[in-house]
């Protein structure tokens, strides 16, 4: 009902401005009655993965709520899961604007963003904040001035600082829009970064006295033959689960 209403009011900004007003006024909504516009009680279907109870199986994906500022109020929304991020140790800006463009035929949206976010010590302090009794997954990348050979020491920051906040860690070596990130898919540096991860996982572990899986999200655009490696690597390595996909590099339209 509020959705063709929003929408012509919206569609009057530029995308990044309506995704940055909507943010901005969900969470100031939600609590008051004006939230009976977006809260739904959704029919509890009960799903588990990774060893994780699902409420329901439609989550929402990473890049929406990259700062975990929006839990709450996306949370009454019935998502059966949240994931935050692409967090990176350190905050960053992000690609130049204009950088989120609308294709209104295909009712999609091209993305160019570039790991905009407000650094994973922000995000961990709104998890913490955060009432909404879903699954949190947390999505966690590496800054984009640090150079491919370490990036693997951002994944191990940004998972020590979430890992006991996080339903499950979500593990981003697939996005376009970081130079360099998704060779992070291929060979030696996938086994490399997969193991480290591993290792740092079973500390935790030990650490907290807690299991929190890890996923890696893969991209659309690997071929038959990349995905059979990525899956054996995954397997080799006992990495939890998979996301598949990230944003495609494929336009049609
Ligand atoms: C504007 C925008 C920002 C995104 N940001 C992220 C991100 O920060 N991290 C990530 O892992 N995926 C990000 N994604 C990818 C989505 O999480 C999702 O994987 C992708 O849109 C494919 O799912 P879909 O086919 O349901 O759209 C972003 C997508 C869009 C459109």
């Amino acid at each position: 009902m509020l959705y063709p209403i929003a929408r012509h009011f919206l569609f009057k900004l530029n995308p990044e401005q309506a995704h940055d007003l909507s943010m901005k006024y969900l969470p100031r909504l939600l609590g008051t009655p004006l939230d009976c516009f977006f809260r739904q009680n959704l029919p509890k279907r009960p799903v588990t993965v990774m060893g994780l109870s699902f409420a329901n199986p439609v989550g929402l994906a990473a890049g929406l709520d990259k700062d975990g500022e929006c839990i709450d109020a996306l949370g009454a929304m019935g998502f059966g899961f949240i994931e935050v991020g692409t967090v990176t140790p350190r905050p960053q800006s992000g690609n130049d604007k204009p950088r989120l463009f609308r294709v209104i035929p295909a009712e999609g949206i091209i993305n160019r963003m570039g790991f905009n976010n407000k650094g994973v010590d922000h995000l961990v302090a709104k998890v913490k904040e955060a009432k909404y009794q879903g699954v949190i997954g947390i999505n966690i990348g590496k800054n984009k001035d640090t150079p491919i050979e370490q990036g693997k020491d951002d994944y191990l920051i940004c998972m020590d600082k979430v890992y006991d906040h996080a339903g499950y860690i979500a593990v981003n070596i697939s996005s376009p829009n970081t130079p360099g990130l998704r060779s992070l898919q291929y060979g030696e540096a996938l086994d490399e970064l997969l193991a480290a991860l591993k290792v740092r996982q079973q500390e935790l572990v030990a650490q907290y006295k807690k299991y929190v899986p890890l996923a890696v999200k893969i991209a659309p655009d690997l071929s038959l033959e990349e995905i059979d490696q990525v899956a054996a690597s995954l397997v080799r390595n006992g990495i939890d689960g998979v996301i598949a996909t990230n944003t495609t590099l494929e336009r049609e339209m």
